[in-house]
């Protein structure tokens, strides 16, 4: 039997891909709600005829994806997508997300915007008042990272934020490298006063490839809960 947190998972992951038709060109998201999702369509793959492409987000669903039986393409392959299906770390009332808990969202947040539609898929836990607690992922390019990080702090003095933490992100140890081959710093900013504003100045950092916040991007969050029930925002 599932835990209540992973039947909550999966029954959003489960609803959403209803949205997912033959034919589609499909995005595949990363994380732990995602991975449900690949596993959904790679049945319904298997056993009831659903042709698809799939753009996995990350080598860990790129391999997940083909273990279930997904046809997998490049993001330059399909050019365009129908829909992308991804989970989140928090999401508001806005349908803005922090997302990049699994160091993978600059792929994410690249097939996302490629897509027609993106839909999150999340536990209710991920529902937040604003944007913040959890900390917001930022993939820096290893070169000057030191330096990058200092101009990071700089100028979080002048933004709108609870906290001002800069971290790096490690796995145990060493410094947790991303698909691309950089690093990732976590900042620590408890509350996020204006999301937009500060997605736009973190990314003109020289150094910043991009960070965790999706703004405008979401369409649809399916949110599961334990007991099998799921709403839909949009
Ligand atoms: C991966 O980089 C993230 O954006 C994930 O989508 C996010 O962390 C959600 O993961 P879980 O579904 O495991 O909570």
């Amino acid at each position: 039997a599932l835990s209540p947190i992973d039947k909550a998972k999966f029954v959003a992951a489960k609803q959403a891909t209803e949205y997912v038709k033959s034919g589609m060109k499909v995005g595949l998201g990363t994380g732990s709600t995602a991975a449900w999702m690949v596993q959904c369509l790679g049945e319904l793959v298997r056993d009831h005829g659903l042709k698809i492409k799939g753009v996995p987000t990350s080598s860990r669903t790129a391999k997940l994806a083909r273990d279930v039986g997904i046809d997998v393409i490049t993001l330059d392959e399909a050019k365009w997508l129908d829909v992308t299906i991804d989970g989140t770390d928090e999401y508001d009332d806005d349908l803005n997300l922090i997302k990049g808990g699994g160091g993978a969202h600059l792929q994410e947040k690249i097939v996302a915007t490629a897509s027609d539609r993106m839909i999150v898929i999340a536990d209710a836990s991920k529902k937040v008042e604003s944007l913040g607690a959890f900390p917001l992922p930022v993939e820096v390019i290893p070169f000057g990272m030191h330096t990058t990080k200092a101009l990071i702090e700089e100028t979080l003095n002048g933004m709108d934020v609870m906290g001002r933490e800069v971290t790096q992100r490690h796995v145990a140890d060493a410094p947790f490298v991303s698909d691309e081959g950089n690093f990732i710093l976590d900042l620590h900013l408890k509350r996020i006063g204006n999301p937009r504003e500060l997605s736009l100045i973190l990314n003109q950092i020289p150094g910043v490839v991009d960070n965790g916040l999706f703004i405008d991007t979401c369409d649809v969050v399916i949110v599961g809960f334990a007991d099998g029930r799921v709403t839909v925002r949009d």
